[in-house]
């Protein structure tokens, strides 16, 4: 018999123990007693189920959780619906065609027949794919054209494509930013920032929506803790269709000596007398913020993600970031379509002055017909706040059984008191839609109110 030398332990299992202790493991397993007293080994506890098998992760049981709810007060999924053909103002869902507010073809440029057109030849010249990292051997003419076409929309020395808009920033802000660091984004920022946030491992402070002076505050106490501050904005916010007071952020930027990044996924192809985005606007120069992001997956009618801003910055994020460097090069016919979409905004200012009339319409109509509309600005996006998640799906439900696709936005994406349909507005929406829209959601936001 070995004597215990160690709280009851044998002396194989305290060896064993100590070395865990010295791995700085903590023991997985518990020590058993034999009948005469001794312990004599350690007895394996179960591996629960939840951490090998993938369909007991406990990430889907809010999403089990939620299917039951929906089975239970019989409410039918409003995702992933199939949509049949190019989804413009109206698209064809089971053979029916519905008014469509629900996807981003801002400029209408997604199914133009130029647009795919560019795609198609770039298949036929270069094949379907980059088929290598652009740095080894993916790199093609287009994907400098669409650069120089990118950094002179927003008037900046250089800019980069990326295969995916959020990859973009995810990547960018993770490589930019450190420990010693300091992000500071809006409140209602897209998920893609706070990602790349939460990848530098910088520390994170999420200011109040649109409040510049918090973010001045909060530099004037704390600028000299960290090394570099990043303050991160969006041109139109996603959710809200509102948009930030970019001069105050560019004084700010300066006096604080911070990098500004905008998220232009939404103001792209939408504000500025031509569509150059917030920039534009307000008559901000493109020097004056540092990263410059944008999407080609809205107003450009493609898939992707950009940085526009100075030449090194352009050669860091090629030679360094990730999801760049490790990532295969943009397709050759999706750079095509994104730079022959860039090319027709530019060549038909007309659509970005259409869709911005839609907007403006849709916003007047829905507050005359009694909607709350948030802080929508009659951009691109326009919010209509129906108060509670399950009665924004039963609404964009109701919506779609009358004709009309408008996707509900419920908790946790905003919060549960601000559960809403997000209405999607398109140079291609006519008057007629507009009014029919914003006429069935009163009334059957009406009914669903009445019970
Ligand atoms: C503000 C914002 N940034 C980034 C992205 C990511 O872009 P993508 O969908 O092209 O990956 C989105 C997506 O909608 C967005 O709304």
């Amino acid at each position: 018999m070995t004597k215990p030398s160690l709280f009851g332990l044998d002396s194989s299992s305290r060896d064993r123990l100590i070395e865990m202790m010295r791995r700085k493991e903590r023991p997985a397993a518990t020590p058993r007693e034999s009948a005469d007293g001794d312990t004599v080994a350690f007895v394996q506890a179960p591996i629960p189920e939840a951490h090998y098998r993938v369909d007991r992760h406990p990430g889907l049981e809010p999403l089990r959780l939620q299917a039951f709810a929906a089975d239970r007060f019989g409410i039918a999924s409003p995702y992933f619906h199939l949509h049949e053909g190019v989804a413009r103002g109206t698209t064809v869902i089971a053979g029916r065609e519905y008014l469509n507010f629900a996807t981003y073809n801002y400029l209408d440029l997604t199914g133009h027949e130029a647009v795919g057109a560019a795609a198609k030849a770039a298949i036929d010249r270069y094949g379907t794919s980059a088929a290598a990292s652009r740095v080894v051997s993916g790199e093609k003419p287009l994907h400098r054209e669409l650069e120089r076409a990118v950094a002179d929309l927003h008037g900046t020395e250089d800019a980069v494509a990326f295969v995916s808009g959020h990859a973009t920033n995810v990547t960018t802000i993770g490589l930019l930013m450190g420990p010693k660091d300091l992000i500071l984004y809006d409140t209602l920022i897209h998920n893609s920032v706070v990602q790349g946030a939460l990848l530098s491992r910088a520390t994170r402070i999420p200011f109040a929506h649109n409040d510049w002076r918090a973010v001045d505050r909060l530099l004037t106490e704390r600028r000299h803790d960290y090394e570099r501050v990043l303050v991160v904005v969006e041109g139109i916010y996603s959710m809200d269709g509102d948009f930030p007071d970019l001069p105050r952020f560019v004084e700010i930027r300066e006096r604080h000596k911070v990098y500004l990044m905008v998220d232009e996924a939404h103001s792209m192809g939408v504000m500025g007398a031509t569509g150059r985005g917030i920039g534009e606007h307000f008559g901000v120069p493109g020097n004056a913020v540092d990263l410059w992001m944008g999407t080609l997956s809205k107003s450009f009618a493609s898939c992707g993600g950009y940085i526009a801003g100075s030449r090194a910055l352009a050669e860091f994020l090629k030679f360094a970031a990730p999801g760049f460097l490790y990532s295969v090069g943009m397709a050759p016919p999706v750079a095509a379509a994104a730079l022959a979409a860039i090319r027709l905004m530019l060549a038909e200012p007309e659509r970005v002055t259409r869709l911005r009339d839609r907007g403006r319409l849709f916003l007047e109509t829905a507050r005359r017909h009694g909607l709350d509309t948030g802080l929508g600005q009659g951009y691109s996006v326009v919010p209509v706040i129906v108060g509670n998640s399950i009665q924004a799906v039963r609404l964009s439900n109701r919506l779609f059984e009358r004709g009309i696709n408008v996707q509900p936005i419920v908790y946790p994406a905003v919060e549960e008191r601000l559960a809403r349909l997000r209405f999607f507005l398109s140079a291609a929406h006519t008057d007629e839609a507009i009014e029919t829209a914003c006429r069935v959601t009163a009334e059957e936001s009406a009914r669903l109110s009445a019970g």
